[in-house]
C-alpha cells in the first residue's frame, strides 16, 4: 500500500510517519517538500506518488495568529484541503484528514457528537470547517477525524509549555473553565477519553513531574486569560461513533499523559519546535 503523508514535521505527522511505516510505503512530506499553499505542488505530489491512502496531517495551526492572517489560514486549511480531496478522488485514494473541536462554539453543556451543528468562533475554526465542508462536498472516499488538545514529546504544545513553566516560575495561572475529552466516508471524533480543564491538565503534569515542582497552579477564568482568538468553553468530543463504527476505544487522558512521560523517560526527543 502506498501512503502519502503531509505535515511530516508536525506533532501528529511525526508520530504517524513512524506508526504508518509498517503498513506500506510511506512518502512523507514536510513543508519544504510540499507547500500546501502552492496548489501546483499538491497536484504534482499526489499525481507522482499515486497513493492508496493520503493522510493530511499538515495544517495552519497558529490559532491566535490566524486572527490577523485569515487568508493564510484559509489557503492551507480550506483551499489546500479541497485540492487534496479532488486529487485523492482522481487517483481513487482514501483521504484521511484531521480537523478540530474548534469547529464548535463550546456553548453546549455535554460532549459534542458528530451531528452537532458547527459554529466556529475564531478564524482558525472557520478555516478548518471550510476544509471539512470542501472535502465532504467533493465526496471522494474520506475520513475526517476531529481531535483536540494535541500534545507530544516534541512540537509546540500545552504539555511542553507547562513543563517549561514548572521549572521557570513560582506561580502559573491556568484557565479552569475550558474542558475537553477526545463505507470510508464521514466525520469522526477521536480524542482521549475522560474530561479535564487546562488547569486540571497542568495539575496532572505537575503531579507526574520529577523532581516535584514547588510551583503554585492558580485556576483562573477564561475571561482573565487574554488571547487574540476566542476559544470554545466546552471542547469535549464524544468518541461514541468511532467505537460504534470501528470498535476503536481510545484510552483515558490520564493514561495518555503517563505514556508520554514513559516515552520522555525512555529518551524520546523533546526538541522540535518548543
Ligand atoms: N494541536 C492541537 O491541539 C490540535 C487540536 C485539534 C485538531 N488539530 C488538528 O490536527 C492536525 C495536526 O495538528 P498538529 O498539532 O500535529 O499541528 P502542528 O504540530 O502545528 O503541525 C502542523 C504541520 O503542518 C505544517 N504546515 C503548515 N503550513 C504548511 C504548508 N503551507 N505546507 C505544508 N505544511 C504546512 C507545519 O509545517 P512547519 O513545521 O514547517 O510549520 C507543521 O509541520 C491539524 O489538522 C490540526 O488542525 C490539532
Amino acid at each position: 500500500m502506498k501512503i502519502l503523508l503531509t505535515g511530516n514535521n508536525g506533532q501528529i505527522g511525526w508520530e504517524l510517519a513512524h506508526a504508518l511505516a509498517p503498513l506500506g510505503e510511506v512518502s512523507a512530506f514536510d513543508r519544504g517538500g510540499l507547500d500546501l499553499a502552492v496548489p501546483d505542488q499538491i497536484v504534482g505530489a499526489v499525481r507522482s506518488v499515486r497513493p492508496d491512502v493520503l493522510v493530511n496531517a499538515a495544517a495552519y495551526t497558529a490559532v491566535d495568529r490566524a486572527e490577523s492572517e485569515p487568508d493564510a489560514a484559509h489557503a492551507v486549511n480550506a483551499a489546500a484541503a479541497a485540492i487534496l480531496a479532488e486529487e485523492a478522488k482522481r487517483v481513487r485514494a482514501l483521504l484521511i484528514h484531521f480537523s478540530t473541536d474548534y469547529v464548535f462554539d463550546g456553548a453546549k453543556d455535554t460532549p459534542y457528537v458528530e451531528e452537532d451543528r458547527p459554529n466556529p468562533i475564531n478564524v482558525y475554526g472557520r478555516s478548518k470547517l471550510a476544509g471539512e465542508q470542501a472535502i465532504r462536498s467533493i465526496d471522494g472516499p474520506h475520513l475526517i477525524l476531529r481531535t483536540s488538545w494535541v500534545y507530544a514529546t516534541r512540537g509546540r504544545n500545552f504539555f511542553l509549555t507547562i513543563r517549561r513553566l514548572l521549572r521557570e516560575k513560582d506561580e502559573i495561572r491556568v484557565v479552569s473553565d475550558q474542558a475537553a475529552l477526545a463505507d470510508a466516508r464521514g466525520v469522526y471524533h477521536a480524542t482521549a477519553g475522560g474530561c479535564t480543564s487546562w488547569h486540571g491538565f497542568a495539575t496532572e503534569i505537575a503531579r507526574l513531574e520529577r523532581p516535584v515542582p514547588a510551583v503554585r497552579l492558580v485556576a483562573i477564568a477564561s475571561s482573565d486569560y487574554h488571547s487574540p482568538a476566542r476559544r470554545p468553553k466546552n471542547s469535549r468530543l464524544s468518541n461514541e461513533k468511532l467505537l460504534l463504527h470501528f470498535g476503536i476505544g481510545l484510552p483515558q487522558w490520564e493514561s495518555c499523559l503517563e505514556a508520554c512521560y514513559v516515552r520522555l523517560n525512555q529518551g524520546a526527543h523533546a526538541g522540535g519546535k518548543e
